[in-house]
């Protein structure tokens, strides 16, 4: 297939791990006869560096005219000045909402060999299979803003439509899992919590019956993801709580270098990325943990170009160097970024050559009337 795909490296590891990914996709398009055009664009701090604005208008068009979009990540020091007007998030907030990109999905399930990687015990993690859809465009987030030296304000809002929209994308992906769905709010205080709670009970009512609608605060919600992880199917919450449950859910996994997420609205392109940020104490270390990045490659593989066969490869090919202890500092393996990327890519080549030669031994024999086709259609 013929796919158009935007990188946008940003900063810190952003551009390490997206360079792995890079070579990543081309390797794996030469395997499949795939024709992927992948250019990369500024965004985030290196934009601000090069063009003055975080999101230039050039990146937002290669962005729109693309099948799909792999972001690595933006932000760092070097932007942090807390009198700056212009800050490399507003890049990524921008293009979020530009794409329309109001659902964010963040699977998070622990591999097996990595449960001593995490700080919560292993029993805890048997079975633990979630995904949180958290709200993207809308929110505190992108609510009005007022900033003065002694007075600052952020306005949440939620309206009807907005809730609707990535609930019904939350409920009918509960569907195709375990059939539970977990709404997490504020409602004991919140006024748009309690607009999302009228919201989903009406709308899992109405549209999903057959879903099982739990409703929990996001404060005990915070206790529950520790104390029983495998109970959750699908949580569907708002812009900021999902932010934050997630980096606390990457934890379950062993490292913010696992998660990967896709953003997604109601027509392409999606977006895809780790969670994690652009982890300014390991930028230029050669120490990053790749494999999020991958996983968003296979998310993106799967959901925006239909490549579910490619995309089951990758994962594969991930899990086997998991499963070998071939992994980075973080998971207490002692492979560099570029090693780890490598060792990935290798388990794919091989997956691939194993592949072709069993196709090839499978085989019937090339003389027409002794094919196993011809053999069918004559008795
Ligand atoms: P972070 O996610 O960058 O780092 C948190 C911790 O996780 C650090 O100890 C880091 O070393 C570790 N970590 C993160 N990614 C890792 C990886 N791939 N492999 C191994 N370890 C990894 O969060 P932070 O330090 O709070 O933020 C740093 C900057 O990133 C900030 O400017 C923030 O705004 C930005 N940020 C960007 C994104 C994004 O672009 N999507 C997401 C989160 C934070
Ligand atoms: C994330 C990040 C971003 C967010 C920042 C960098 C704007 O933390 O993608 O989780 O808060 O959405
Ligand atoms: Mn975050």
């Amino acid at each position: 297939m013929r796919a158009t795909i935007t990188l946008l490296p940003g900063d810190g590891i952003g551009p390490e791990i997206t360079t792995e990914a890079e070579t990543l996709l081309n390797e794996l398009a030469e395997q499949h006869g795939h024709d992927f055009e992948l250019h990369r664009r500024p965004i985030g701090g290196a934009a601000i560096d090069a063009l003055g604005v975080p999101l230039p208008s050039n990146t937002l068009a290669a962005c729109h005219q693309s099948d799909a979009v792999l972001l690595g990540a933006v932000g760092g020091p070097k932007w942090d000045d807390p009198e700056a007007r212009i800050r490399p998030e507003q890049g990524l907030l921008q293009l979020r909402q530009e794409l329309g990109l109001y659902a964010n999905l963040r699977p998070v399930k622990p591999h097996p060999a990595l449960f001593d990687a995490s700080p919560l015990r292993s029993e805890r993690l048997e079975n633990v299979d979630l995904v949180v859809v958290r709200e993207l465009t809308g929110g505190l987030y992108f609510g009005r803003k007022v900033e003065f030296r002694d007075m600052a304000e952020d306005v949440c809002r939620y309206e009807r439509g907005e809730i609707e929209r990535v609930v019904r994308r939350a409920a009918a992906l509960a569907r195709t899992r375990r059939g539970r769905l977990t709404l997490v709010d504020k409602a004991n205080v919140l006024a748009t919590s309690r607009l999302w709670r009228s919201v989903t009970r009406e709308l899992v009512r109405r549209e999903f019956p057959d879903i099982e609608l739990e409703i929990i605060l996001v404060d005990a919600a915070a206790m529950h993801l520790l104390s029983r992880p495998a109970d959750f199917d699908v949580i569907v919450t708002e812009n900021l709580f999902g932010d934050i449950l997630t980096d606390e859910a990457a934890m379950l996994a062993g490292s913010m270098g696992l998660l990967p997420s896709a953003s997604l609205g109601d027509k392409a392109p999606g977006l895809y990325e780790p969670i994690h940020g652009s982890a300014p104490d390991l930028a230029g270390c050669d120490r990053a943990n790749p494999f999020a990045m991958f996983l968003s490659v296979a998310m993106m593989l799967e959901q925006s170009l239909g490549l579910i066969d490619e995309a089951r490869q990758v994962e594969a090919a991930v899990h086997a160097c998991i499963d070998a202890g071939q992994t980075t500092p973080d998971l207490g393996g002692s492979l560099g970024t570029r090693a780890a990327g490598a060792a990935v890519r290798q388990r794919l080549a091989e997956s691939h050559q194993s592949a072709s030669t069993e196709a090839a031994v499978r085989q019937p024999d090339p003389a027409p009337h002794t094919s196993a086709l011809a053999t069918a259609r004559a008795s």
